[in-house]
């Protein structure tokens, strides 16, 4: 259930970009009866999408153990574009439009790489002893759970995972599927710190 909703929701917002990006480029190329006949078409394909992308994404957020500084910036900015694109094309005003449209493709990246940079900091995390677990309590937890076996969006249980430390280490380094890669918020040696942490889970 968990990993259908992200893909619906990721799904649902790439329609409805799709559709604000087409809309946008007929007001800007004066095209305004179109404009007005496309809008007419897909109110209420519009209204069920946007329907869709807030229920889901509420339902992703109440997924997370704690709701961080980029998801609130895009809760944010999404509360900006919305109205803003409505009020835009509705009234013909490009301005609008435009803006509304820019922040929308900027809180799809935001969402996509997890960080209103684009890119994430390095986590600061002391080398110490208890590197591993405080580095797991802080990315980890999250879908692969205290024990290593929650399993949300399908992440396998780390109990039980048949890689090898050098295969986990590229797995953590690079990402694959729904978990991003932490090569640039990781060392290498706290990676494998992690990777220590980890083996004492099994
Ligand atoms: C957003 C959810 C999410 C987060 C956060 C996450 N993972 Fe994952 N992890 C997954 C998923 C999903 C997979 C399966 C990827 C695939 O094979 O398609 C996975 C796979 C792995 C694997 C490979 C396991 C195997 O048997 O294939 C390792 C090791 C791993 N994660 C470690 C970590 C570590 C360490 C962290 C924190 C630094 C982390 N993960 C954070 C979701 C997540």
């Amino acid at each position: 259930m968990d990993i259908g909703m992200r893909h619906l929701h990721v799904a649902v917002v790439a329609m409805l970009l799709f559709l604000i990006l087409y809309k946008t480029i007929l007001l800007v190329a004066n095209k305004h009866e179109l404009l007005d006949k496309v809008r007419a078409k897909t109110k209420i394909f519009d209204m069920i999408l946007g329907v869709l992308a807030v229920a889901t994404g509420i339902y992703l957020i109440t997924l997370k153990p704690e709701v961080e500084p980029y998801l609130w910036i895009k809760i944010l900015l999404v509360l900006i574009a919305i109205p803003l694109g409505i009020v835009g094309l509705k009234k013909h005003k490009k301005p609008l439009a435009i803006l509304s449209t820019v922040l929308i493709i900027y809180v799809f990246g935001i969402g996509e790489t997890q960080s209103y940079k684009f890119k994430r900091d390095p986590v600061e995390i002391a080398s110490g002893e208890h590197a591993g677990q405080e580095i797991y309590q802080k990315l980890c937890v999250e879908c692969h759970g205290e024990d290593g076996k929650k399993g949300l969006f399908k992440a396998p249980d780390l109990t039980t995972t048949l890689l090898e430390k050098a295969e986990m280490k590229e797995r953590i380094l690079q990402g694959k599927g729904i978990m991003r890669a932490y090569k640039n918020e990781l060392d290498n040696q706290q990676v494998e710190s992690v990777i220590e942490y980890i083996s004492k889970l099994q």
